[in-house]
């Protein structure tokens, strides 16, 4: 109760909560359905996740190894994913570890990707890779980047790869942002352009769409890391990277939830839902960001629309 009680606090504060004193705080704790999954509870199974080739891509990749996974590194650049994969070799020197290369953001590539991937079996899918743009930048199809890699991507797969994962009862994890609380549900891009304003409104999209999927018969669950010491932490937001320093959380506590959701039973986690250190947390802490269920149908249809 107690232990229930702090984790509620923590979650509210934000900066404690999502700093490595709430990692440490919370995992102290727990226990049953919480607990470490068992060794090898992996083994057999197949994961795939999105920009495993560095921060906690790489974190996820080498967690889910280590429970007996094999695991795909969708990366897109081939030499950075050969260079993560013998790093995750070397740490974990019994991991079946693939490279394939896609760039999310691009949905010609990830068409062309999706019919190798969906042949692996996946039993998991982490959309891990993300971006927070320095100026707006368009894909080759067009469309803004954040959107793109956090949602259009994400969402293309997710549809090429149904078959795939819900014949094997698969789960597909979409690693959002706790920066995502400050925004309503918009497709509409900032004006003027702001990197991290369209990063967190994709992110929100990112947990609704979760749950749309969910909603379609899918175990689809949205995780926030927190605040983790990676590359793409430090290079889109160094003062902040700064300014917390030592209360990063390593890559492997930002890693942790999804490393566990991969493997828990969905008996004790159900679906369509969204979480932060291995508990479910609420999608709004402020009204004025609840969508209506409109709303969520408009943003399934756009996303179809633009991915069809
Ligand atoms: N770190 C945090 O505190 C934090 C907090 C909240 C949410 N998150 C979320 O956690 C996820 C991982 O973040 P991170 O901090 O580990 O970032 P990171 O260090 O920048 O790593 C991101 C990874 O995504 C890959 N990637 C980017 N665009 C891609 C694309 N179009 N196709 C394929 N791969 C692509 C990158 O590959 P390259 O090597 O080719 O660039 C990189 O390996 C992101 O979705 C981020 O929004 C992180």
């Amino acid at each position: 109760m107690l232990a229930s009680v702090l984790d509620t606090v923590l979650d509210r504060t934000v900066a404690p909560g999502y700093s490595r004193l709430g990692y440490l705080a919370r995992s102290a704790g727990w226990s049953g359905p919480q607990a470490d999954p068992q060794p090898g509870v992996l083994a057999g199974k197949v994961a795939l996740v999105t920009g495993g080739g560095g921060g906690l891509g790489l974190a996820t990749v080498a967690g889910l190894a280590r429970l007996g996974a094999t695991v795909h590194l969708v990366v897109r650049d081939e030499g950075r994913g050969a260079a993560a994969r013998a790093r995750v070799q070397g740490a974990v020197p019994a991991a079946d570890l693939r490279v394939t290369r896609c760039d999310v953001s691009d949905l010609d590539d990830v068409r062309r990707a999706a019919a190798g991937l969906a042949e692996a079996g996946p039993d998991v899918l982490v959309h891990n890779a993300g971006v927070l743009p320095p100026r707006r930048t368009e894909t080759p199809q067009g469309h803004e980047l954040c959107l793109a890699t956090h949602v259009l991507g994400p969402h293309l797969l997710t549809r090429l790869l149904s078959d795939a994962l819900a014949g094997r009862a698969g789960r597909v994890l979409w690693i959002s942002s706790g920066g995502m609380y400050a925004q309503k549900l918009t497709f509409d891009e900032p004006v003027p352009y702001n990197g991290t304003t369209a990063y967190a409104r994709t992110k929100r999209m990112q947990v609704v769409l979760s749950g749309l999927w969910a909603a379609r018969g899918l175990d689809s669950h949205a995780v926030h890391p927190g605040w983790a010491d990676t590359p793409g932490l430090a290079s889109s937001l160094p003062g902040f990277g700064r300014l917390i320093g030592p209360l990063l959380r390593t890559a492997e506590q930002g890693a942790d939830t999804a490393v566990w959701l991969a493997a828990a039973r969905s008996s004790d986690v159900g679906t369509g839902r969204f979480w932060h250190d291995r508990r479910p947390r609420p999608e709004h802490y402020v009204p004025w960001t609840r969508e209506t269920p409109a709303e969520r149908d408009a943003l399934w249809s756009r996303v179809e629309a633009l991915t069809s």
